[in-house]
């Protein structure tokens, strides 16, 4: 089943639920590393791999968002404060899945350096060449991402939780 029902994910919502969870959990302690070291030659690489893998996810979101449009996800299990907690923290995940990438992007664009991703593909620059567009996009951008990461910590918790209390929230996310 490729499309989701009221009830289950289907094959397309997984596999984005999951490539992109993959890639944020490379993008979170490479990103973290980035933040705390000078760029230079040597680690040039670095920054590459991680405008690549933010570019990826940011493509994905709107691959994934226009998806939803044609085949909405399913309801949280359950009702009450827990549905309504899951609903608010997905969407606030969206929102940063969004604003995290394109802040890093605006970021990039500011300094003058040519935002590069896959070694070839240059982006157009999406913000003027500016001290302080660099600084206000690179503080947001940290600020969101650790915002996010606190986020994930209690969503991965709750789907264990709810695992272990035995609703199938996780297998429905795994196996449909
Ligand atoms: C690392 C980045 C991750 C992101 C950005 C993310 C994002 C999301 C979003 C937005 C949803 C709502 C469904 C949708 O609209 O597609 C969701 C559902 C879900 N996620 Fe994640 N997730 C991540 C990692 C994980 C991990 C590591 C786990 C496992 C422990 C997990 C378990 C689940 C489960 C079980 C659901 C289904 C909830 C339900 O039944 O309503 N997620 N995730
Ligand atoms: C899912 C997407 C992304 C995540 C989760 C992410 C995460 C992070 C994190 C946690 C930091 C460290 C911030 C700090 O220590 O203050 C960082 C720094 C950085 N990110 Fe991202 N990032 C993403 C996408 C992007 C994109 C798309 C670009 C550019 C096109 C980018 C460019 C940068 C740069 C240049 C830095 C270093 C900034 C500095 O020197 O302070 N990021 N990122």
């Amino acid at each position: 089943m490729l499309k989701n029902t009221a009830t289950s994910f289907g094959l397309v919502t997984r596999a984005f639920h999951w490539a992109i969870a993959g890639l944020i959990l490379v993008q979170l302690p490479l990103g973290l590393r980035l933040g705390s070291i000078e760029p230079g030659l040597a680690n040039l690489w670095l920054f590459a791999l991680h405008k690549t893998l933010g570019i990826s996810v940011f493509a994905l979101m709107c691959a994934r968002l226009l998806w939803h449009l044609v085949s909405p996800p399913p309801a949280p299990l359950g009702g009450g404060w827990q549905a309504a907690a899951a609903r608010a923290v997905h969407w606030t995940i969206y929102a940063l899945m969004f604003s995290i990438p394109l802040s890093g992007w605006i970021g990039s664009s500011a300094t003058g350096i040519d935002t590069v991703v896959f070694g070839r593909l240059t982006l157009p620059a999406i913000a003027p060449l500016s001290e302080a567009w660099e600084t206000a996009a690179f503080t947001f951008h940290g600020i969101a991402a650790k915002a996010f990461l606190a986020l994930l910590a209690l969503h991965i918790g709750a789907a264990l939780k709810r695992e272990m209390d035995g609703d199938g929230t996780l297998t429905r996310m795994i196996r449909g």
